[in-house]
């Protein structure tokens, strides 16, 4: 055998350990190191190193661990509208706000609204597209936003319509709904999947229906997605229709009101969970009007008409071999406990939270605790208790590090409105502390910043140890040379990671914002500040300290950003260091201008500013409606102001003498509703 070819079969079986090694990550212990994309990316390159090399496709490594070679290479397909996630609830408290930000969104006074509960069945969700009753598409969530073409697998549970008929049907009807695998038939497989929910992921994935079918799927509808002409009245109403048109709903569903009603169901369904041939984690509570869920809309990534009550998280004993620190994007100090690896609901745990200083106060755990773990979800799990019974007595309780990991001094904020001292460690280097740095700059590829796909927290670790990255800039200008010659890469995923670093280029205002990982700046504040720069060379203007304070001081009158979000924008942009690091990355980014939501709306480019209360709506709702239709809300009356709407239940007079002296137009709250209804 030539040297080179030795060569080439070496490395290939080193990267099948790997790929055994994600392989086992993955599907037996639930704790995969990369993400999928990651994975594909991989995965995909062995196939390409095979077919390159016949001498590779005759030793059948591959075809040994992952069966025909499945390219996943689906075709992908936009959502028509995004598959969004659920915010959860974990006790009876969590439910109470849940009704209570509901009703205050509604302005309901003494009202009991009624909801839809639902078992939440623990699989993975597809989406049916029915045209004149026909299916034509079935996409896989995916992003959420863009989901992947999965019809024929789809197809291979027959009970799912292929059409539906009747004398009055939607033109377009999108049905949302959980792929399972019953516990039983999971049993009979006898799969290397950790649990039914990944077995039924790893069933739909197949590029191979064939494959598909060899795993018995199931499904519940429970959703809908778009729907035209508007056909249903209620969540309760839409699963009757669609079970008359053949399609299977959870029989264990029903309406409920009120508090009791809510604990009562989730204690039943509780009981019952363990009998069920699905696996479900906790119950949807889903506001059961959609006129109702209409006006409540969405926040940036779950609705505000439904939540996820899950059942109480699974424990387990283990012990305490570790105490470490963390350091998070905005210096946040967070200690983790390293403990002896135990399964926790089907998953091996080595690592739970102890969230900051004061909860291992409170809780005195020290280094060699036998403690009470448990993992609710996907969330990190959380230490419980301890048990002091089993203590060593020559252990010593645990002194908090008073230093982060780049060896500076960290400092608890004391709240200038509350004076009181914040629970969180922080260290305040930014850019300047390598292990603040490394996490900025995991947030600023992330999906909800320049979302660089195949460039996940792992492969950021890698670079950043590397030395290839070093700030966000440099993500552009990669020395591919020096990448191609690490493990695991080649040039199938150097083409995808140049690709989506290129795609990444065109970012709109508000997300950019956000990417900068500016504390207290979220997602909706972004928008907010978005909003009101509007392009990003106003946004620059933040840059020179002489325009800086006067930028700032005209913020106080954006609703919703308020001085903890100016104080940080400011003394983030007073740092040399960030100003520079914001314009290298600005230039080497193409920043789409912030678009007005409704060019056509009743409120288009005004100015809007609320005082007193409505009747039947509140104000975070009159907000959305004002913005829905291209106006721009204020929190303080200026000349720049348009209108001020004036709501009949306790308006402010000075606001209003203020805003007449300025010869802003008024508007009464019978006017207000006239023209929303005009
Ligand atoms: S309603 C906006 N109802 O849970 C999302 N979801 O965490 C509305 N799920 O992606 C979802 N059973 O895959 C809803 N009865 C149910 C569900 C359910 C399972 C899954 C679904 C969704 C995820 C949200």
């Amino acid at each position: 055998m030539n040297k080179n070819k030795s060569d080439v079969i070496k490395s290939f079986k080193k990267k099948i350990q790997l790929l055994k090694k994600h392989n086992k990550l993955y599907f037996i212990d639930d704790n995969p190191e990369i993400s999928d994309r990651e994975y594909d990316i991989f995965k995909n390159e062995l196939v390409e190193l095979e077919n390159q090399n016949n001498f590779l496709k005759e030793l059948n490594l591959l075809e040994k661990i992952i069966g025909s070679p499945p390219s996943n290479k689906f075709i992908k397909i936009k959502h028509l509208s995004p598959m969004l996630s659920l915010s959860n609830a974990f006790d009876e408290n969590d439910m109470r706000d849940f009704l209570k930000k509901v009703d205050n969104f509604l302005n309901l006074k003494n009202e009991t609204i009624q909801l839809f509960s639902e078992p939440k069945i623990d699989g993975i969700s597809a989406t049916l597209i029915y045209e004149k009753g026909i299916l034509t598409k079935g996409l896989s969530r995916g992003d959420g936003v863009t989901g992947e073409d999965i019809l024929n697998n789809l197809k291979t549970i027959k009970t799912i319509p292929r059409k539906f008929e009747g004398p009055n049907i939607p033109h377009l009807l999108e049905v949302r709904c959980e792929i399972y695998i019953s516990k039983k038939d999971f049993i009979k497989l006898k799969s290397n999947f950790a649990n039914p929910r990944n077995a039924a992921g790893g069933s739909l994935r197949q590029k191979n229906p064939n494959e598909t079918k060899k795993i018995p799927l199931r499904y519940f509808a429970y959703g809908t997605g778009e729907i035209n002409p508007d056909f249903f009245s209620s969540q309760s109403e839409f699963l009757e229709k669609i079970k008359r048109w053949g399609f299977l709903v959870n029989p264990l569903s029903k309406t409920v009101k009120g508090i009791n009603e809510i604990e009562k169901q989730h204690e039943d369904l509780d009981n019952l969970r363990s009998s069920l041939d699905y696996d479900i984690d906790g119950l949807v509570y889903k506001v059961n009007d959609f006129n109702l869920q209409k006006r409540l809309g969405n926040t940036s990534n779950s609705p505000r008409w439904a939540i996820a009550y899950k059942f109480s998280a699974e424990k387990a004993i283990t012990k305490i071999k570790e105490i470490v620190i963390q350091v998070g994007r905005t210096g946040a100090i967070t200690p983790v406990a390293k403990v002896e690896p135990v399964t926790v609901g089907g998953v091996v745990v080595s690592n739970a939270t102890l969230h900051n200083e004061d909860e291992i106060q409170r809780k005195d755990i020290r280094v060699g605790d036998t403690i009470q773990i448990q993992r609710a979800g996907d969330v990190i799990p959380q230490v419980v208790s301890v048990n002091i019974e089993k203590r060593d007595k020559k252990s010593k309780k645990f002194v908090f590090p008073k230093k982060c990991l780049c060896g500076a001094l960290t400092k608890k904020e004391v709240s200038k409105n509350t004076k009181k001292e914040d629970a969180v460690r922080r260290c305040f280097r930014g850019y300047d502390c390598s292990y603040t740095a490394r996490e900025k700059l995991k947030h600023l590829v992330s999906k909800e910043s320049l979302n660089i796909e195949g460039l996940g927290k792992r492969v950021i670790d890698q670079f950043w140890d590397l030395r290839i990255v070093k700030e966000p800039s440099d993500i552009f200008n990669l020395d591919f040379g020096k990448i191609k010659s690490l493990e695991g890469w080649g040039t199938l995923s150097i083409n995808n990671l140049k690709a989506s670093i290129e795609k990444s280029r065109q970012i709109n205002l508000s997300k950019f914002i956000y990417s900068l990982g500016i504390r207290h700046i979220g997602q909706e504040n972004a928008k907010i500040l978005a909003g009101f720069f509007v392009t990003i060379k106003e946004f620059s203007k933040l840059f020179e300290s002489n325009k800086r304070d006067q930028i700032l001081t005209s913020l106080v009158e954006l609703d919703g950003i308020g001085s903890t979000q100016i104080n940080s924008v400011e003394s983030f942009f007073s740092k040399e260091k960030n100003k520079k690091i914001t314009i290298n990355l600005i230039n080497e980014l193409k920043i789409n201008n912030y678009e007005i939501n409704n060019k056509d709306g009743k409120f288009s480019q005004k100015k809007l500013m609320f005082t007193g209360g409505f009747e039947n709506m509140s104000r975070s709702e009159a907000k959305l409606i004002a913005e829905n239709n291209g106006g721009k809300v204020l929190g303080s009356i200026s000349k720049k102001l348009d209108f001020l709407v004036v709501g009949n239940s306790k308006p402010t007079k000075k606001k209003i003498d203020q805003a007449r002296k300025l010869n802003i137009k008024i508007i009464s709250e019978n006017e207000w509703k006239r023209i929303l209804n005009s």
